[in-house]
């Protein structure tokens, strides 16, 4: 097949995505993209992607997109026999302990996390020995064994709600330090954290922020959670991936930040055309492995599987399930 071909027959995707990708940039992704589409039928598979993908991953071959809860619930839904998770490695577990009998594919089993690096299951029973009958509320951002060791998880998106569902004067929240403290600033049950922190949202500032006001007066300032509480108090609202983009459709400010991963303003701005995106941003190395040759490999060679032993997964299952089921 011709190049021309390709092109013209992946054009109406490139329309979805021209105003974040040149033009001249497109013939680098077309095929891929083209091929990603051809794999998903012949393999039965759809692809969830998280709100920190790239917008030709995002917005061309995701079939489900969203912020950690939302794959976490959408997960549960997915008829085809085939997960591929363009996120990283503890998403992809998360969706395989709720669908145990499908396969799940991560297209770089080198994808990981600076907070679910942080912590070891053997740390959290050593919490529980030190704080006993203290429940354990573990941030999905953790591997399988340290979610196995909790009573419940949460995500940034429903934390304060999972925290108070609980009707306890005091929680263990692990592994996020920032996370944990930002929601103890919303509550008054106490909370005991872990030193666990984001290498993405840790490096964001005041001062930074503070520049931010003053070169672009008016600007309105999201930030994500994982921020550390100095820079949460400098802006205007702190919420999840999700909760961002939806203030950006419910709000339309004129201009904004988004102190978080630097494609999530890619991402919304493609919805938001009349927004002026300021774009400061830190890059999570982990999220940027995901790439779309990968994730045509991963689709042709039905590589990398994740597995997790089931004896382990039914007992990290439990703390993800009690999360979905708070209201
Ligand atoms: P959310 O998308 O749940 O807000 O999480 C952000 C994050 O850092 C995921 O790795
Ligand atoms: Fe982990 Fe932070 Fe990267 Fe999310 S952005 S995957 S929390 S390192």
């Amino acid at each position: 097949m011709s190049a021309s071909t390709v092109l013209e027959r992946t054009a109406p995707l490139y329309d979805k995505v021209r105003s974040v990708i040149p033009r001249i940039e497109w013939p680098v992704f077309a095929d891929d993209v083209e091929a990603i589409l051809a794999l998903k039928k012949q393999r039965d598979a759809v692809i969830l992607a998280h709100n920190y993908m790239t917008p030709e991953i995002f917005h061309c071959v995701a079939d489900i997109v969203g912020d950690s809860l939302a794959l976490a619930r959408e997960a549960m839904k997915v008829d085809a026999k085939v997960i591929v998770l363009a996120g990283v490695h503890f998403m992809a577990e998360t969706a395989k302990m709720l669908n145990p009998g499908k396969t799940v594919l991560i297209p770089d089993v080198e994808a990981g996390c600076s907070l679910a690096a942080s912590i070891t299951a053997a740390d959290v029973r050593l919490m529980r020995q030190r704080y006993p009958g203290v429940p354990i509320v573990t941030y999905v951002n953790s591997t399988a064994d340290v979610k196995a060791e909790s009573d419940i998880c949460c995500t940034s998106g429903n934390a304060l709600k999972v925290v108070e569902s609980l009707g306890v004067p005091q929680v263990i929240m692990l592994p996020d330090e920032f996370l944990a403290q930002n929601i103890a600033a919303q509550t008054k049950v106490k909370i005991i954290a872990w030193a666990g922190h984001c290498e993405v949202h840790e490096r964001f500032t005041p001062a930074e922020v503070r520049a931010l006001r003053a070169d672009h007066p008016g600007v309105i300032i999201l930030a994500h959670p994982e921020c550390p509480p100095d820079v949460v108090a400098e802006a205007d609202y702190a919420g999840s991936t999700a909760d961002m983009s939806a203030y950006v459709g419910r709000e339309k400010p004129k201009r904004v930040v988004l102190l978080t991963e630097c494609s999530m303003a890619d991402n919304v701005s493609v919805h938001h055309p009349d927004v002026d995106f300021v774009r400061p941003c830190n890059l999570c190395p982990h999220m940027k492995r995901i790439t779309l040759p990968k994730i045509r490999r991963s689709l042709e060679t039905m590589t990398h599987e994740v597995t997790i032993d089931p004896a382990l997964a039914d007992r990290a299952r439990r703390s993800v399930e009690r999360m979905l089921a708070v209201k």
